[in-house]
């Protein structure tokens, strides 16, 4: 299979020095894209700006705003039979972004926010037979969120997790996950690293397009 993984956060610029951005790291989407390439699957692993090595085998191409992250995945999902979207997109870009450094005397009150664009909702229509796998990363009530977001953006599982629990969430080895899939599927990983989350979620999905056909 040929799997399209996203991670890290996106980047969203003010002026040349200033961004809008979040607490992203990367680290469950690079473990997706290992835990793939340990399968032997193809990997084409979309990345925001973070700090990480891609897996050997890999190719990776390096985003930093939610509308180049748009980009990349549209143009890389004819030949992926699988979407892992484990990015943080930053919902809201600044209207312009200013060529030269804003002074703080411009800046009060005056950042002029626009809605990036659903990356998820943008390519569904061009879903066809491929697998989607979103994450819902929630402070409190993860599963109705996750099933809010499985549905409306179109999703064959979700893996939500509550980034307020201890061992779970940015930055850290390990994680505890709950994937639900679109038919009522739903399986809790305890507290793991999130080496071995992606593992279990790269079988979730081999299952499902084994099941397809793919
Ligand atoms: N996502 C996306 N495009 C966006 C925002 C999010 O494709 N502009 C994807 C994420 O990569 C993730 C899933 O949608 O797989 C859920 O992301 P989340 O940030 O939780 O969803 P939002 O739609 O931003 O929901 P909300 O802000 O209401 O929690």
């Amino acid at each position: 299979m040929h799997f399209l993984v996203t991670a890290g956060p996106t980047r969203e610029h003010i002026d040349p020095v200033r961004f809008l951005s979040n607490r992203s790291t990367g680290k469950m989407g690079f473990a997706v894209a290992a835990a793939a390439l340990e399968r032997g699957h193809r990997v084409t692993l979309v990345a925001g700006p973070v700090s990480l090595a891609a897996p050997p085998g890999a190719k990776r191409l390096d985003v930093v705003s939610a509308q180049d992250m748009l980009g990349a995945v549209r143009e890389n999902l004819p030949c992926a039979d699988a979407l892992v979207m484990t990015a943080a997109v930053a919902d809201f870009r600044p209207k312009s972004a200013s060529t030269a450094k804003l002074k703080k005397s411009a800046m009060a009150g005056v950042i002029e926010l626009v809605p990036n664009p659903d990356i998820l909702g943008s390519i569904a229509p061009i879903k066809e037979g491929r697998i989607f796998m979103g994450f819902a990363a929630e402070t409190g009530a993860p599963e109705k969120e996750a099933l809010r977001k499985l549905s409306s953006k179109g999703l064959d599982f979700i893996c939500a997790n509550d980034v307020t629990r201890e061992g779970a969430g940015f930055a850290l080895d390990t994680n505890i996950v709950t994937v639900y899939g679109k038919d009522g599927f739903r399986e809790d990983l305890p507290l793991m690293s999130k080496m071995d989350i992606a593992r279990r979620l790269v079988s979730i999905v081999e299952g499902a397009a084994a099941g397809r056909g793919l």
